[in-house]
């Protein structure tokens, strides 16, 4: 009968003192648990971390090396999950006077395992030993590699992961800006944490803490949210100081994590979850932050683009049209369906029902010429699906309120229909909603001076012209 275990929930969320080449007999193959695998192998023989003959890159050839990362990586593919995903962190070499491409030797490897790449990461690690070489800059980057099991099917929470910055011509041009947010793109910057930020939790301070090279606790926040869920079990195989472990266990998921080196076994025990303590709040309050905004900021890029969107189609008729010709005095936005993307799928946000009001009986001409403007395309930018109807009927006859808008001072207001005189000459635009002063302030934020907020706030007064 085998002797290798099941995983059991008490067998997880462990720091294990085993070598990871082990990982392949310590589990039944045919029993997949791990949905994610974080690690920074150690770089061939670029730093010796113990004592021990397991210590892979130490007295071991390029190729004995490469061998073994083979073993640990094989192993984990026996028990990971089809939608699992690796990440692995690395960095090049110089040895005998050239580049030693570690990078690509540990991806031919992991690729002739089975694993699929997806993606090369450059983290930007911002802080660096300050010395260049000959032949060689200073060095700032190291590599993170992307890999999953399956080609398609993974795990991947790229909603959580895109951020809302908005500058401050996006109210300006919101078609310009996606209402999802925007994907950090594939250059990373995430400082490493410096030594002393470590403080006095481990006692024998200088002997302990000399050979950590932590990973930020922010960049692991970014990878388990993007390519694993609540509940998950993440794995490292290398786990150091276990920063991985710790920033997986507060995120709500399992852990386990394997290394040879009982003085980092220590650090995780006594240090590391006070380290991450202290930068956890600036985490938290990041993501909670996104969330809250994510749903606004999509509701009014949505509508500020409404808005834009009948101001140009508006202008168009004007050039093509005599107004006094056709008698159009109004616009009404008569709905706008923000969920309209959710259910259909389309590459639309919204739809959007547009009606002209027509004094006499012009509504054909109108309509067609209407019809002729919308294929145009400045206005398919938009992402708006539209559906435009012309009726003939005064004002009076409005059935329901709508809002519109208009200057107020330095502010701009809404106000019902029926406290208003529409102005002569031009269409007057009426909305079924109405944008909230409060929740654009909250959108921009932080990252927008007062007296440009303002300069752009006056021009919403003037979106129907
Ligand atoms: C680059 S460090 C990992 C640092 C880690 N990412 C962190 O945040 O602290 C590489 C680690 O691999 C460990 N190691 C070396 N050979 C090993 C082996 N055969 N099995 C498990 N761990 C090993 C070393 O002890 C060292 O802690």
């Amino acid at each position: 009968m085998s002797n290798k275990k099941t995983i059991r929930k008490n067998s997880l969320n462990k720091y294990i003192l085993k070598s990871s080449e082990e990982i392949g007999s310590l589990y039944e193959e045919n029993n997949p648990f791990v949905d994610l695998i974080i690690t920074s192998p150690p770089y061939f023989d670029a730093k010796k971390y113990t004592d021990s003959h397991l210590e892979i890159g130490v007295n071991q050839t390029y190729k004995e090396y490469l061998d073994s990362l083979k073993r640990t990586f094989e192993g984990l593919y026996a028990i990971s999950k089809e939608s699992a995903s690796l990440y692995l962190n690395i960095d090049t070499l110089k040895r005998n006077g050239k580049v030693l491409r570690l990078n690509d030797d540990v991806a031919r490897v992991l690729e002739e395992i089975g694993w699929i790449h997806q993606d090369t990461i450059i983290w930007d690690k911002v802080k660096t030993l300050p010395y260049a070489r000959k032949g060689q800059s200073r060095n700032v980057f190291e590599y993170i590699l992307y890999f999953t099991k399956d080609k398609k099917d993974y795990t991947y929470n790229d909603e959580i992961i895109k951020s809302i910055k908005p500058m401050h011509w996006w109210f300006k041009h919101p078609e310009k800006y996606s209402p999802k947010g925007v994907s950090p793109s594939n250059i990373w910057s995430f400082s490493i944490p410096p030594q002393g930020s470590w403080g006095s939790q481990v006692k024998d301070e200088s002997k302990v803490l000399k050979h950590a090279c932590p990973f930020p606790p922010e960049m692991l926040a970014r990878i388990i949210l993007l390519s694993s869920n609540k509940g998950d079990i993440v794995v490292d195989p290398y786990a150091g100081t276990g920063i991985s472990l710790e920033v997986a266990k507060r995120l709500d998921r399992n852990f386990l994590g394997f290394d040879i080196s009982s003085e980092s076994e220590e650090i995780f025990y006594k240090a590391t979850s006070s380290f991450v303590e202290k930068r956890w709040d600036n985490i938290v309050s990041y993501y909670k932050y996104q969330s809250l905004i994510k749903p606004i900021y999509y509701r009014n890029i949505i509508l500020l683009r409404v808005l834009k969107y009948v101001k140009i189609l508006n202008k168009e008729i004007e050039k093509n049209n005599s107004l006094d010709d056709l008698n159009v005095e109004y616009l009404c936005i008569d709905k706008v369906d923000i969920n309209f993307n959710h259910e259909k799928r389309t590459d639309k946000y919204a739809k959007v029902e547009l009606c002209y009001i027509s004094k006499n009986e012009q509504s054909k001409i109108l309509l067609s010429s209407l019809i002729k403007i919308i294929q145009q395309s400045k206005l398919k930018k938009f992402g708006l699906e539209v559906v435009i109807t012309v009726k003939s009927f005064g004002y009076e006859k409005f059935d329901k309120s709508y809002y519109f808008y208009r200057e107020q001072g330095q502010e701009f207001e809404f106000v019902e229909t029926n406290m208003l005189e529409p102005k002569k000459g031009r269409i007057n635009v009426f909305s079924c909603f109405k944008l909230k002063k409060e929740e654009l302030n909250l959108i921009w934020e932080d990252t927008v001076d007062e007296d440009i907020k303002e300069n752009y706030t006056k021009k919403l007064d003037n979106l129907d012209r």
